[in-house]
């Protein structure tokens, strides 16, 4: 590499989390990536209550220096039902055995916007018209809301990306449903009539790599890596109860790297129509399905991830988010 070529600009970003585990490990990823410009994030209800979602957000950030970025409070349940939790993927307030809770004050204060965040969401797309990339890793309701309200997810931003669904792969909420879409079938069936995905990552994506403690065992010695190892020790016990693996699958920051870091680790991608079962059937409501002879438009979904560089990838990184000066 030519050490003197012109770095391209960071590519401006918001995120919006569920935060959870694995949003944990993605928001860390994303905020230290010097090739991304976080200009916000907006919390969604989806694996605990917005409270934990807005609070862990926040304190994730500080820890990594980046208590500028604006968090926006966003939708406390889905649009039409009951918001349900995960705290046994998650751990009560999100982080496993670990909780963010209690003020710290070396960490300074967090910028939370008085903007809830699908009026943030409009409100950033539309000064930027064609700039921003929007990677949503929860429940689609705030990107919904702003739909509902008029933003052009589709038209007006550099794209859209969305953790959720599956094809082919087997479930992780009801037999063909995958969490992020059963929590708020209706938000995800919005957004894809209205072609506001661009790109989709589902199970079959997110599922190809497995990580172990001992890929962690690559972190160092500092207080923030102690955290987040004691996060995945629950997320990693998890998944050996529900699913007989020896690790996880750590479907956020997987998204986040392969759709802006390192799409080149993408390997397999298929372009389909899909719609989201929103019925009352409680084992059909969030099942992705072909939307044959509609008009609305395709979407981009990745269904294969090279996951040995992935691994390298994501392990780096994230050993370069937590060895930050501070953490
Ligand atoms: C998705 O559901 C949540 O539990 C995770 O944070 C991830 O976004 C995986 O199905
Ligand atoms: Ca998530």
């Amino acid at each position: 590499m030519d050490a003197d070529a012109p770095q391209p600009e960071p590519r401006p970003l918001i995120l919006d989390v569920d935060t959870g585990i694995d949003d944990m490990i993605a928001l860390l990823i994303a905020a230290t990536s010097p090739e991304l410009n976080l200009r916000g994030v907006t919390c969604v209800a989806g694996n605990v209550e917005i409270h934990h979602v807005a609070r862990n957000t926040g304190k994730i950030l500080r820890m990594v220096g980046r208590g500028d970025v604006p968090v926006s409070i966003g939708a406390a349940r889905p649009l039409q039902r009951r918001l349900r939790t995960a705290p046994d993927t998650h751990g009560p307030t999100g982080t496993g055995y670990v909780e963010l809770r209690g003020e710290d004050r070396q960490l300074g204060t967090t910028e939370y916007t008085a903007i809830p965040a699908s009026r943030y969401l409009g409100a950033h797309i539309n000064r930027h018209p064609g700039e921003m990339s929007v990677v949503s890793l929860g429940p689609l309701t705030n990107l919904a809301a702003a739909s509902q309200n008029g933003v052009d997810l589709a038209g007006a931003t550099r794209d859209v990306i969305w953790m959720g669904g599956t094809l082919e792969e087997r479930g992780n909420t009801t037999e063909t449903g995958e969490w992020n879409a059963c929590v708020d079938p209706e938000a995800a069936e919005i957004c894809l009539r209205a072609g506001a995905i661009h790109h989709l990552f589902p199970l079959d994506a997110t599922q190809d790599i497995i990580f172990s403690m001992e890929d962690f065992g690559a972190l160092p010695d500092t207080h923030l890596a102690g955290i987040v190892r004691d996060a995945l020790r629950f997320y990693v016990g998890f998944h050996q109860q529900a699913d007989g693996i020896d690790g996880a699958y750590l479907h956020d920051p997987v998204v986040v790297i392969a759709s802006l870091l390192r799409p080149d680790l993408v390997t397999e991608t298929v372009s389909e129509t899909l719609a989201c079962d929103t019925s009352s059937d409680p084992h059909l409501a969030g099942s992705l399905y072909r939307a044959e002879n509609d008009d609305r438009p395709a979407v981009n979904v990745a269904t294969a991830i090279d996951a040995e560089g992935m691994r390298a990838e994501l392990i780096a990184r994230l050993v370069r988010a937590v060895s930050a000066p501070g953490s």
